[in-house]
């Protein structure tokens, strides 16, 4: 059967080096000091009934039915809130125990409905199971007296709905908000028999501050706060531990299963990217996988002006192979590629570089993470010797600064950014550079320290003042720098540093911020202890944002903040699996594990191992695609899970080079931007229809493991190899399993990784070979992976993207809670609720310059394009910039982004681009004409 959460001990874990044995009914148990007896009793198998405590939450002690009695003391305390002692005898068992205990819970069933039938637990109510472990029979008070059964249901929210009758007002709900969640959106108001759960002041829950993370809904323990989803389709039959399909932070969940339909996702306790909490996307937002919209037959068609036409997977893919087959005949080998994706699993990526390196014979392969996190590849390898982030998310609680620089933890990696917020309560101080005035600058007990409101574009010169005062002012950890990292580039880049050019006064007439506050902030990072950098892609899309990974990780060598917990360089990935993607090979220079392809050993040995002889020259990246494709010597692509027509900047370039191709394969799970420039559509599979694995932003490698067979008969796997055996390079693999035991073969910090090890432990991280047999959750400890540290003089150079009279203001790009990347998922779900449209952020001043007022139309022009979109008033924004999101096609974000890109990966700017707005009547032909939904190709393709 299954319960609502694994095993509860009742209250959480203690650390302490401290060990107290006490006796529970005769049985002897040791356990670090301050653990609760009740506990200490789970622990040694002794089950105390109880109600208001849960081991994910501190206890309360409000219920009164974990009363134990303790040898030599008077009375019957609550054993959840009573700490063991060296000795202590407790006794669990009594018949006054038993009395009291049954007192407590006639209380509360009478106020309960007596029919367990309707009860959405349906088995699995703690209530209803307490009720049977005190061996509650009959109820003396019976229903006719004052009680709650009659209180009106609060379903406004899309995905759970809140009985007041079912509620026994134990606040787990209230605690789960504000200890796992720290949203702080519940409260119990009144007092007594009157206490109420209660959202915000007093709203419905839709209406409130709640984020739907579903945290309270999971510490309900009766079904006064249940999934709607559970009561629509009842009790699931079996549960299967997989990886959440949106962002980063990879959180493991059990989806609970009836047949072949999921019931719920329920965070898994056991997960360690996640610890049992979620957010409203991976919690909630899975309905998409079962979208009336999804494409489930290979299409195909002669031109992109033809009709499609619904074929067998045989016949998409033997035409898909003939025609690729024909542009290289015609046009020569280089002349097609393939994109992989960051939402795809580690073999499916894999695969796909491995048929155009092996297949294909070029390496014409690139990823979406090009378009966001290849600086941090770029930057992170030059300077500590590898490509990812250097800690796993607990060692955040043991951050006593944080630098938080162009990201949104709350909206882009909420449930990593719980964890950062439950440090930050516990006195962590904050720094937040960001242009806009994101969440976690104020939100309930929390306050940043600093908020560094920089000028989109110029974080280098922001960081290098850091460095300026940490060197300037003799904080830097020079013994740590002469120890561990390259001295002569040390002494080159401090003596860079140390000129004025990179002091605080030189960079606040760069970034607008004051420099005492910068000098401020800088010496907070580089004097409070502990001290670690989180970011995402308000650094790495810029045309410095190279410059800026290298920036970042210079700072925290020269102030000693690598190598133990607490501290390092950490990107927040934005999709589930960008890690994955960079990691299995998907740039056109480097093979799997980050290595070049024109080093002729490694190649040899993916030659040996594939069979086949492999093209030295690095192929080309995604922008130099389009660029050949206009050009007429680029003509043919597969495109795997990845909407480049809508995701890429400067959309006009981008569909101009699709629609110069003679052949383009899209390989994806709904009909997007790209397949209107598609040849062929080959059905794909969403993560809830296959096995594999994704690699989350702490380099932790999960299993994803099949819920539901592929609505279209294929996972992505199989395609790919599918389309490689017809291209005339066979690939067959019997499951996952295999592909993955070729990458261990293949890439030495993968060799120790196998299914059967992440079954047993659950995940790991990488580097995960026979030096860490269990993976690494803190890099370079003790020495860098690259040996020496590296510094690297990081020139801020302004970028090319200017203000002027044509365009005065600076568009910014970032994303929303409820939503995710381009929208594909979360707009087919009811998470469209929370947000039905991007809108630009404006500040009063320069709206009321324009005359535009908040929820009118606006017309957005740049050097690239033009869009319109709604604008909202916001002083969320400083004077100067504006912001959106680009969730939604129809506001054509991407139309107005520039070429611009970083100098040393391409990945483009797409977080500065000089704009002017200016009120419209219309909301533009783009929007008039588009949807907010991708069009079905039986929409008229
Ligand atoms: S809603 Fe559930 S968790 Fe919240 S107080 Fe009521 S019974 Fe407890
Ligand atoms: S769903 Fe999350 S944010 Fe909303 S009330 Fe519950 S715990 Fe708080
Ligand atoms: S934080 Fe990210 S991985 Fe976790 S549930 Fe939300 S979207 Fe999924
Ligand atoms: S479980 Fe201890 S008082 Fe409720």
């Amino acid at each position: 059967m299954l319960s609502k959460t694994d095993r509860d001990y009742g209250t959480p874990p203690k650390i302490s080096a401290k060990l107290v044995t006490l006796e529970v009914d005769g049985r002897e148990v040791t356990v670090p000091e301050g653990t609760s007896v009740l506990r200490a009793a789970a622990l040694a198998e002794v089950a105390i009934p109880r109600l208001c405590a849960t081991d994910s939450l501190e206890p309360f002690g409000s219920c009164r039915l974990c009363l134990v009695q303790v040898e030599g003391r008077n009375g019957y305390p609550a054993s959840c809130t009573m700490p063991v002692e060296s000795g202590m005898k407790v006794r669990t068992k009594s018949e006054m125990l038993e009395r009291l205990r049954r007192g407590v819970m006639e209380l509360y069933m009478s106020d309960h409905p007596a029919d367990r039938t309707s009860c959405a637990g349906n088995g699995n109510c703690e209530l209803h199971a307490m009720s049977d472990a005190v061996g509650l029979g009959e109820i003396r008070y019976g229903f006719e007296g004052k009680n709650h059964l009659r209180a009106e249901r609060d379903a406004s929210n899309p995905y759970f709905t809140f009985d007041p009758a079912r509620c026994i007002v134990c606040s787990r709900c209230v605690r789960a908000c504000e200890e796992v969640q720290g949203t702080f959106a519940l409260t119990i108001d009144g007092r007594g028999f009157n206490s109420v759960v209660s959202p915000s002041q007093h709203q419905p829950f839709f209406e409130s501050e709640c984020v739907s993370c579903g945290a309270c809904v999971q510490a309900c323990p009766t079904d006064a706060l249940v999934e709607k989803s559970m009561l629509e389709k009842g009790t699931a039959d079996r549960s299967v531990t997989t990886t959440c399909g949106y962002c980063g932070v990879g959180c493991s969940f059990k989806a609970e299963v009836k047949g072949d339909e999921v019931v719920r996702m329920l965070p898994n306790k056991d997960g360690m990217p996640n610890h049992g909490h979620s957010c409203v996307k991976g919690r909630f937002a899975w309905g998409y996988a079962t979208h009336p919209d999804r494409v489930l037959a290979p299409m195909v068609r002669e031109k992109i002006s033809d009709a499609w036409r619904t074929v067998s997977w045989d016949e998409a893919i033997g035409y898909a192979a003939k025609r690729l087959r024909e542009i290289q005949t015609r046009h020569g080998a280089g002349a097609i590629g393939g994109i992989t994706s960051s939402r795809c699993t580690n073999e499916e990526t894999y695969l796909v570089q491995k048929m155009v390196r092996a297949a294909f014979g070029n390496n014409n392969v690139d990823t979406c993470a090009r378009v966001c996190h290849s600086p941090t590849g770029y930057g992170l390898k030059t300077t500590l010797g590898t490509s990812a982030g250097t800690q796993d998310f607990d060692s955040v609680l043991k951050a006593d600064v944080i630098l938080v620089i162009g990201c949104n933890p709350t909206d882009g990696h909420p449930v990593f950014a719980s964890l950062m917020k439950r440090r930050l309560r516990q006195g962590a101080k904050l720094i937040v550079a960001d242009p806009r005035t994101i969440d976690l600058v104020r939100t309930p007990h929390i306050e940043a320290m600093y908020h560094l409101p920089l000028l989109p574009g110029t974080n280098v010169a922001l960081i290098n003042a850091f460095a300026h005062v940490a060197l300037s002012e003799g904080l830097a950890k020079e013994d740590f720098v002469r120890e561990r990292c390259e001295w002569p580039a040390f002494e080159l880049w401090k003596k860079f540093i140390l000129e004025e050019r990179n002091s605080p006064e030189a960079a606040a007439k760069v970034t607008g911020v004051p420099a005492e506050k910068i000098r401020a902030a800088a010496r907070a990072y580089a004097t409070g202890g502990n001290a670690v950098i989180y970011y995402g892609l308000g650094v790495t899309e810029h045309s410095q944002g190279s410059t800026m990974v290298l920036g970042m990780a210079n700072l925290a060598m020269a102030t000693g903040n690598l190598g133990r917990e607490g501290v390092g360089v950490n990107p927040l990935r934005g999709q589930n699996n960008v890690q994955g993607s960079c990691d299995m090979g998907s740039f056109p220079h480097e093979l799997p594990g980050y290595r070049h392809i024109a080093d002729a050993a490694m190649r040899g040995s993916f030659e040996a191992a594939w069979g086949v002889k492999l093209d030295p020259e690095p192929g080309l990246r995604i922008p130099n695609m389009f660029d050949a494709a206009l050009d007429g010597s680029f003509r043919g692509l597969y495109v795997q899970g990845e909407d480049i027509a809508q995701s890429d900047p400067n959309t006009h370039h981008v569909t101009a080079a699709l629609g110069a191709m003679e052949c383009v394969i899209v390989h994806d799970i709904f009909f997007n931007e790209t397949a209107k420039y598609a040849h062929v559509f080959l059905p794909g599979s969403s993560f809830l229809e296959k096995d594999g694995t994704f690699t989350n932003s702490e380099r932790r490698i999960s299993r994803v493991r099949k819920v539901m067979p592929p609505l279209a008969g294929r996972a992505d796997w199989e395609v790919t190899c599918e389309l490689s055996t017809a291209f005339g390079y066979p690939m067959h693999y019997a499951h996952p399993s295999e592909i993955m035991d070729e990458i261990a073969r293949l890439t030495p910090t993968f060799a120790g990784v196998n299914y059967e090890k992440l079954d047993r432990l659950g995940s790991v991280q990488w580097p995960c070979n026979d030096q860490a047999p269990e993976g690494t959750p803190v890099m370079h400890v003790g020495q860098f992976v690259r040996g020496k540290g590296h510094f690297v003089v990081t020139e801020y150079v302004p970028t090319d993207e200017k203000v002027g009279p044509r365009f005065p203001l600076i568009l910014t790009t970032g994303r929303i809670l409820s939503q995710y990347n381009v929208g594909t998922q979360t707009r087919r779900t009811p998470n469209v609720a929370w947000y039905r449209e991007d809108v630009l952020e404006i500040h009063p001043h320069d709206a009321e310059e324009r005359g535009v007022r908040d929820g009118t139309w606006v017309k957005v022009s740049s050097r690239a394009g033009e869009t319109t979109i709604r604008a909202q008033v916001t002083e969320r924004v400083p004077p100067g910039i504006v912001y959106t999101t680009f969730h939604y096609q129809s506001s054509g974000t991407n139309v107005v982004t520039t070429e611009n890109s970083d100098w040393a990966t391409n990945c483009p700017e797409y977080k500065v681009t000089a704009v002017q707005v200016m009120p419209t009547a219309e909301p533009g032909a783009r929007r008039a004409g588009g949807t907010n939904v991708d069009e079905h190709p039986a929409a008229g393709h």
